[in-house]
């Protein structure tokens, strides 16, 4: 099944996509998590992306698509993935399924994870996240049982540098200009289904299975 999770930073799309990744038996692609791999091996593409992510502005599309399309040609994706931070712009949206088109495949579906902008940001002010799994926490909604180190990995948790709240403020913007679009995009193929993201992880996990069924 190729699924793909859309919604604003901070809604939750990491946190379900690891979980329903799992569930499926498929890999958990997110195009930040691959941007950041990179920016920690200090490769060009990781100097390229860094000098966006940092303003808290896009990553060019070709490089992205180009970045993506070369990551789902891997065996494990084969079965499908869950796409976490991919497409962003219909230029994306449009790359994807054009690429997908050409081996005569398809988006089995959309999940929109709806959550308000007041949630969002109280959500990525407290977000720390595992430097290995990619696991996010949060030091209220979402603590680990031992204070800053992930559950699975026992590494020290870190915070992102562009969850300082000036960089939240354009990645907001961000969305709502570059990505929203989307919602209309994948509705208008019968292919969208939302949920909404702002009830508790367990909840919002039950409704997303319940959606994809
Ligand atoms: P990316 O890493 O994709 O960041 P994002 O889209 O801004 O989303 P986040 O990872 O911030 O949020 P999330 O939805 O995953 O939330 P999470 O589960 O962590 O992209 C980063 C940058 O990379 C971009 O700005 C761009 O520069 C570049 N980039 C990436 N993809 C690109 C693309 N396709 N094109 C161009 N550039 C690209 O949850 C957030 C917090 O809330 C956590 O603390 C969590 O514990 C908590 N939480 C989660 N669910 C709940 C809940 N139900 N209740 C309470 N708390 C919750
Ligand atoms: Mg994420």
């Amino acid at each position: 099944m190729r699924v793909i999770l859309l919604g604003a930073p901070g809604a939750g799309k990491g946190t379900q996509a690891g979980k329903i990744g799992e569930r499926l038996s498929v890999p958990h692609i997110a195009t930040g998590d691959l941007f950041r791999a990179a920016v920690s091996q200090g490769t060009e593409l990781g100097k390229l992306a860094k000098s966006y992510m940092d303003q808290g502005e896009l990553v060019p599309d070709q490089v992205t698509v180009r970045m993506l399309l070369e990551r789902l040609s891997q065996p494990d994706c084969r079965k499908g993935y869950i796409l976490d931070g991919f497409p962003r712009t219909l230029e994306q949206a449009q790359a994807l399924d054009t690429a997908l088109a050409e081996r005569g495949d398809k988006v089995d579906r959309t999940i929109y994870l709806e959550v308000s902008e007041a949630e969002l940001v109280r959500r990525l002010s407290g977000r720390w996240i595992c430097p290995v799994c990619q696991t996010p926490y949060h030091e209220v909604t979402n603590p680990p049982r031992t204070p800053r180190r992930c559950d699975k990995e026992g590494a020290a948790l870190y915070q992102r540098d562009d969850d300082k709240p000036e960089t939240v403020k354009t990645r907001l913007a961000v969305y709502f200009q570059q990505t929203v679009p989307l919602i209309q995009h994948y509705a208008r193929q019968g292919l969208l289904r939302r949920v909404n993201g702002e009830k508790e992880i367990q909840q919002v996990e039950r409704e997303m299975v319940t959606s994809l069924r």
